[in-house]
């Protein structure tokens, strides 16, 4: 059954844990325990000596001091208050001055996997964590595109995130920098397939944005911006540009931006990105441009959804929120959205 839009328009969703989030990049992640908070639960992330990672709830079992604050001694991970060591299984293996270590002092180990630069966390069941269904990060570890990335904290409920990227209008008005003109003028086409969400919107003869101005680009174009997304946890964005006039179907991009959308609490978001670009890919100044860039437009998103963040926080109506016609694909995500918690709830109380 379709939920009518008014059901999913709350301003704020429930949290999602079964899903491969993304949790770090790669070389956050040494022998120094790192700690980081996904779905509301505290992670300690941190590489192994035979490179390998591993991730742990970071609460000591013994006096829940969060073992973030501990170190690597050897292959195991030891609590910076009285020593206990865990194993990468969560195992309590040692005591210091105590043989019998019963099994209520192991913690809680998490699925965990490294690929293409990226560290992805399962927060939910896990047995239900399949890493057929990591989400696609490859652009940023194939050889010859040049990446830059970062990650942005978000003061936002993650739905509040994905619609900010489900609705590129917003570029107009929050990014005058990146700006550039038809993207609210030309419509925005999207299909869905199951729980992935496809956008498409072709602008023809406009001036470019910033980011491809800033490269060199100037005049007229055809210029289009797809996305794939793959709701909750996944946003790929790319945008392209031809001379105008030529009715080419859209070839290879000018840049792709992979975004990681990771709730770290109910009101708040781990946002993880990587620009790439498959042009110029030694060239530092160019890299250096394309990373000011996405960081000052992504540091205007933050400041943007902190406000609306706090403006929902302060209503206490219950209202829901409304949708514009250009809100079309974000209702979309947000009904897939709607049926994972929905869905995930049915399992819980099974
Ligand atoms: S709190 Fe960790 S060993 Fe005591
Ligand atoms: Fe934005």
């Amino acid at each position: 059954m379709l939920l009518p839009d008014k059901d999913i328009l709350s301003p704020l969703a429930p949290l999602i844990r079964g899903q491969w989030y993304v949790a770090a990049f790669h070389d956050e992640v040494t022998t120094a325990p790192l700690g980081r908070k996904i779905c509301n639960e505290p992670i300690v992330l941190y590489r192994r000596g035979n490179g390998a990672i591993a991730a742990l709830e970071d609460r000591c079992s013994h006096r829940r001091y969060p073992l973030s604050r501990g170190k690597i001694a050897g292959d195991l991970l030891q609590c910076g208050y009285h020593g206990a060591c865990f194993n990468a299984e969560g195992q309590c293996v040692a005591i210091p001055g105590q043989e019998a270590i019963p099994a209520s002092l192991n913690v809680r180990a998490y699925p965990v996997v490294e690929r293409d630069g990226v560290i992805f966390v399962w927060p939910g069941d896990p047995a239900e964590a399949d890493p057929q269904s990591l989400p696609d990060w490859h652009i940023n570890a194939v050889v010859d595109w040049a990446t830059v990335r970062g990650v942005h904290h978000m003061p936002a409920n993650y739905q509040l995130v994905l619609d900010n990227l489900l609705d590129l209008t917003h570029v107009q008005f929050v990014h005058q920098n990146l700006g550039g003109p038809g993207v609210a003028e030309s419509p925005l086409e999207f299909s869905v397939d199951g729980d992935v969400v496809n956008t498409f919107r072709m602008m023809r003869n406009v001036e470019l944005p910033g980011i491809f101005k800033a490269l060199g680009k100037t005049g007229k174009f055809d210029r289009w911006q797809r996305q794939i997304v793959r709701a909750p946890s996944y946003v790929y964005f790319e945008a392209g540009a031809e001379a105008a006039g030529a009715n080419d179907p859209p070839r290879e991009p000018h840049h792709v931006v992979v975004q990681g959308i990771t709730p770290e609490t109910d009101t708040t978001t781990h946002y993880f990105w990587a620009t790439a670009r498959h042009f110029a890919i030694d060239d530092a100044a160019i890299s250096a441009t394309m990373r000011a860039i996405t960081v000052d437009a992504f540091d205007e998103d933050v400041a943007v959804l902190a406000a609306q963040q706090r403006s929902i926080d302060r209503d206490h109506t219950g209202r829901p929120l409304n949708a514009f016609a250009c809100d079309a694909a974000g209702l979309a995500v947000r009904r897939i959205l709607a049926r994972l918690i929905t869905a995930e709830t049915v399992r819980q109380r099974a």
